[in-house]
C-alpha cells in the first residue's frame, strides 16, 4: 500500500517532480514563431518517473526511466514518451516483487552487481543509430528505438560485456565509439572499456582504486579517459551488507588519465571535492584538460525543514557548483586546478560534435534557488575567457538540460533545444539560437503532456 501523507512530503513526487501515467504520442504540435527548417534531428530526455506511487520513502533518483522525445522535421514537430523497460522493470510488471531504492535495505541476487532496482532513468546517449538509457549507478545499458522510443532490450554487445555501464559514459563524435567506464561496491571497483560502430567489445581495462568509490562521470578526450577517484564513498557497512550508505571521506580527490586503447592510469590528486558533471576534456601539448563543474557547499543550508523525512534528500540534492578547470601534465606528472566563474550552474553541456576537442562554448543550467533542482535559465559560457551570458525561461516556468543541434561545421552552427515546463503544468519544446542566446526563443512547441523535471539530454541527428 502506498503512504499518500508520506509521498506529499516528497519535494521529488510533486508539483514540477509529479510523475506522469500515460504514455502518448503526437504530431505536428502547436508552434509559437518558426521551426528552423534546417533542424533535422531529435532532443530526448531521460528522468525519473515511477510506475506506481511509492509505498514507503522514495528517492527521486528511483524512479523508473522515461524517455521524452521531441522530433523536428522540415518545420514541424512530433513529441512521445515512453517508459525504459528495463529487466527490473518488466520482471515488476510480470508479478515479481519490485527491486528496492536506495532508502531500503538491498536485495542479494546472484549473478548481480547492483541490489536495487535498476531503472537506467539517469542518461541517454546515441550510439550506432540507436538510443542507450543508462543509470548513474552504473547498471544494464538498455537499447531504445530512436523513432518510437520502444525499448529494443538490454543492450550487452553480443556477450561482449563484462558489466555494467554508466550513465555519462561517452560517444567519440570522430570515432563513432562508446567509451564506458563502470563501478561497483565490488572487483572490478572501477573499469573502462570501448565498444566499436559494429557493437563489439574492442577493448576493457580494470582500474585499481583504494576502496569502492562513487564517481558520476568520466572526461574523454582524443587518446585518453579521465577517471574520477571522488572521496565521497561507501562505509565499510554498506559494502558488507550492500546498503547505500555513503559518506564524505577525508581523502583527496584523484583523477586517473588513462590511454583510451591500453596503458597505465596516471593519478593527479587535487583538493578534495564532488563533481557530478564534466564539461568537456581535451589535449593541449602534453596536457590533458578538464572543465567540470566543482561542488562548492560552502556551509549553504537550503531551507528544507517542511520536507520532514524528505529533508536529508532535499539537502544531498540542492545542487551548488561553479565551472572549474583542471590541467594535468602527462610528462611532468603535475597538476593544475583553476576556476574559470564562480557563479553557480550545473548540467553542463557542449555542441558534442566538438566534444573531445577544445570546445570553446558550454551551456548550463541556473538553479533557482538551490533548494530544489530547477532550473530557471538557461547559461552560455566562453570557457576561454569565463564572460557567461544567460537565457531566462520567465517567471514560473522551468527548464530541462538542453542538447546542441548542429545544422554546420562551426561550434555555434545550430540550435540549442530544451524542455520547459511551468508550475500549472503547461510544457514547452523551445529552441534557442546559440548565436542570440539572451533574446527569446525562435520557436516554442506546446507539448500534449506535462514533462516532469528529469535528468539528461542528448541530440539525435536525422537518418
Ligand atoms: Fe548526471
Amino acid at each position: 500500500m502506498s503512504d499518500p501523507s508520506l509521498n506529499s512530503l516528497n519535494p521529488y513526487l510533486n508539483g514540477l517532480y509529479a510523475p506522469v501515467r500515460e504514455e502518448a504520442s503526437a504530431r505536428d504540435l502547436p508552434v509559437i514563431g518558426e521551426i528552423p527548417k534546417d533542424l533535422h534531428g531529435a532532443y530526448f530526455r531521460n528522468g525519473p518517473n515511477p510506475m506506481s506511487p511509492p509505498s514507503g520513502m522514495h528517492h527521486w533518483f528511483d524512479g523508473d526511466g522515461m524517455l521524452h522525445g521531441v522530433w523536428f522535421e522540415d518545420g514541424r514537430a512530433r513529441y512521445a514518451n515512453r517508459y525504459v523497460r528495463t529487466a527490473d522493470f518488466e520482471a515488476e510488471l510480470e508479478g515479481s516483487d519490485a527491486m528496492p531504492g536506495i532508502f531500503a535495505p538491498s536485495r542479494r541476487v546472484d549473478g548481480r552487481r547492483t541490489y536495487y532496482k535498476d531503472t537506467a532513468n539517469t542518461d541517454v546517449i546515441v550510439h550506432n543509430g540507436r538510443l542507450l538509457a543508462l543509470w548513474y549507478v552504473s547498471g544494464q545499458p538498455v537499447a531504445v528505438d530512436a523513432e518510437t522510443l520502444e525499448t529494443i532490450g538490454v543492450e550487452d554487445f553480443g556477450g561482449d560485456l563484462p558489466n555494467n555501464v554508466s550513465a555519462h559514459s561517452k560517444v567519440d563524435p570522430r570515432t563513432g565509439e562508446l567509451v564506458f567506464f563502470d563501478y561497483s561496491l565490488y572487483e572490478p571497483k572501477m573499469s573502462y572499456g570501448t565498444i566499436s560502430t559494429d557493437n563489439r567489445l574492442i577493448h576493457f581495462q580494470e582500474v585499481s582504486v583504494p576502496g569502492p568509490r562513487l564517481p558520476h562521470d568520466m572526461g574523454l578526450t582524443e587518446n585518453y579517459v579521465i577517471l574520477h577517484d571522488l572521496p565521497v564513498v561507501f562505509t565499510d557497512s554498506a559494502i558488507r551488507n550492500r546498503l547505500w550508505q555513503i559518506h564524505v571521506a577525508d581523502l583527496p580527490t584523484r583523477f586517473g588519465v588513462a590511454p583510451r586503447k591500453s596503458g597505465d592510469v596516471k593519478w593527479f590528486e587535487f583538493p578534495t571535492s564532488y563533481i557530478y558533471h564534466v564539461i568537456n576534456c581535451w589535449e593541449e601539448g602534453d596536457d590533458v584538460v578538464m572543465a567540470a563543474c566543482k561542488m562548492v557547499p560552502n556551509g549553504f543550508e537550503p531551507d528544507v525543514a517542511s520536507f520532514g523525512p524528505y529533508a536529508p534528500m532535499a539537502t544531498v540534492l540542492a545542487l551548488r557548483a561553479q565551472p572549474f578547470l583542471w590541467r594535468m601534465n602527462m610528462k611532468t606528472g603535475k597538476g593544475a586546478e583553476t576556476q574559470i566563474d564562480d557563479g553557480l550552474s550545473e548540467f553542463p553541456v557542449v555542441n558534442l560534435d566538438h566534444s573531445t576537442g577544445k570546445a570553446r562554448w558550454s551551456y548550463h543550467v541556473v538553479m533557482d534557488d538551490c533548494v530544489l533542482q530547477r532550473f530557471s535559465a538557461l547559461r552560455k559560457y566562453d570557457l576561454t575567457t569565463g564572460v557567461s551570458e544567460d537565457h531566462t525561461f520567465g517567471a514560473g516556468v522551468f527548464g530541462s538540460e538542453p542538447a546542441f543541434a548542429p545544422t554546420g561545421p562551426g561550434e555555434l552552427d545550430g540550435w540549442l533545444v530544451t524542455i520547459t515546463t511551468d508550475l500549472d503544468g503547461n510544457s514547452e519544446a523551445r529552441i534557442i539560437d546559440p548565436k542570440n542566446f539572451s533574446s527569446p526563443p525562435v520557436a516554442r512547441i506546446k507539448l500534449p503532456k506535462r514533462v516532469p523535471a528529469g535528468f539528461h539530454a542528448t541530440w539525435a541527428k536525422a537518418g
